[in-house]
């Protein structure tokens, strides 16, 4: 099969090397790929969010089968362009992306499904979000409705702080993103991500992860994309998990077929457990970025095989063939992220580097100049691995990350501390 991905970070560059174990890819092109990407698969210079062109490209080297990495080319509608032209594909419709690219139509949906999640108000205007606040009190979340790279999300811990943040948001500091405003309850609890596959019918649990958000040890400091992850997720016991497939995935997944817009991709629920109840906290159609990295390490080759029967419809077939194993990952960041930081700063180390079914350094951020990887982003690589145990895999991941010379870069050493 003539697979192609779409994407250029750690997530994809798991996923193209999960495709990679299995026998079933015999081609493998990601666009626009990174240099990570480069040592495993062949990549093409491709705009991911113009379906135009990526159905040309699909069209024109032979492939059978597009997995989309990121967001943005799926709410831009580059899944349904794709399969207006006849090609099978992982990834839900922009109509079903909306789950991830509105927060008030999220609110609504589990509304409608009777799903646990906060309380809340959706506004359009800053008096009447003010008004709520003031009505609420403190601490509460404001929120811009759109796609804000996961930056607009503000947690209030004042009245006058929630109120800054909805003049922000009113004020284009988001751009469209924060035209309209959700504003919930503040939750407390512990949270973790839960994965399903789903392919508009059927719903495949394939796995739980938590990341760690903020950028200093001891989970303090500003948010990023994530500094770390670890699967499975202690906290999502088998039983909460249960309870979150029945009374938030299953409800959900079932209004949004009743609307006529089935979802089919992997969904990626993030939950806040309290008391052993969990609520939803957000949907991201998509994997998470760097729990991707975790989970693929942890499936390996039948990762392909769900996310090709997925698109196929055949998930009421499907196994999962689960092992009893751990798997952690590092990001190894830029020195300044997630502020400003330097772009182009040598990385060495990364050549020769043993790399097998138990550790992996999945790059995000590199290109390679003059036979030298060269960082280009933020977060810039993630050293991965499993093992029968988190402290296993811990230790193995630590230890292919200090094998990096990188003087530029950083990474948190307490990845994984709550379940460790
Ligand atoms: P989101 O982009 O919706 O995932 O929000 C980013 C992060 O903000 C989440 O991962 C949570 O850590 C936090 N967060 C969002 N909504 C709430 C809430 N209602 N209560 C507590 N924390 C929240
Ligand atoms: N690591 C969080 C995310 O991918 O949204």
């Amino acid at each position: 099969m003539n697979i192609l991905i779409l994407g250029s970070g750690g997530r994809e560059h798991a996923l193209a090397w999960a495709a990679l174990q299995n026998p079933k890819c015999d081609k493998l092109i990601v666009a626009p790929g990174n240099a990570g990407i480069a040592q495993i698969a062949d990549c093409a210079d491709l705009d991911v969010e113009n379906g135009g062109a990526v159905v040309s490209f699909a069209e024109q080297n032979s492939i059978d089968f597009v997995i989309v990495g990121p967001e943005a080319p799926l709410a831009a509608g580059v899944a349904d362009r794709l399969r207006d032209a006849g090609l099978l594909v992982f990834g839900p419709s922009a109509a079903a992306a909306k789950l991830e690219a509105s927060k008030s139509f999220t609110k609504e949906i589990c509304a409608a499904a009777n799903a646990p999640t906060a309380a809340y108000g959706h506004f359009t205007d800053a008096a009447s979000a003010k008004a709520y606040v003031a009505a609420q009190g403190a601490p509460i979340v404001v929120k811009a409705d759109g796609l804000a790279a996961g930056k607009g999300v503000i947690i209030a811990e004042t009245v006058p702080e929630a109120e800054a943040a909805i003049d922000d948001m009113f004020g284009g500091a988001f751009g469209g993103a924060g035209a309209e405003v959700v504003i919930e309850e503040f939750m407390q609890g512990e949270e973790a991500s839960f994965f399903v596959l789903c392919d508009g019918t059927d719903v495949l649990p394939i796995g739980t992860a938590q990341d760690h958000k903020r950028v200093g040890e001891g989970d303090t400091g500003p948010n990023t994309g994530g500094m770390g992850a670890y699967s499975p997720a202690p906290v999502l016991t088998d039983a909460i998990a249960q309870q979150a497939l029945d009374e938030i995935i299953k409800p959900t997944m079932a209004e949004m077929a009743r609307r006529g817009t089935p979802y089919q991709g992997v969904l990626y629920a993030g939950l806040m457990i309290e008391n052993g109840q969990p609520r939803l906290v957000e949907y991201n159609v998509r994997f998470g970025d760097p729990e991707c990295q975790a989970l693929m390490m942890r499936l390996g080759a039948q990762a392909f095989d769900m996310m090709h029967a997925c698109a196929d419809g055949r998930l009421a077939e499907t196994r999962v063939n689960w092992a009893d194993d751990h798997a952690m990952t590092v990001v190894l960041a830029a020195n300044g992220y997630p502020g400003a930081y330097r772009k182009g700063t040598a990385i060495t180390g990364l050549d020769g580097m043993t790399e097998d079914s138990f550790q992996m350094m999945f790059h995000a951020g590199t290109t390679r100049k003059d036979g030298q990887f060269i960082a280009t982003g933020g977060r810039v690589l993630n050293a991965t691995a499993r093992g029968a145990t988190l402290q296993e895999a811990r230790d193995r991941a630590y230890a292919l990350a200090d094998s990096v010379d990188w003087p530029d870069g950083f990474y948190r050493r307490d990845i994984g501390w709550r379940a460790l």
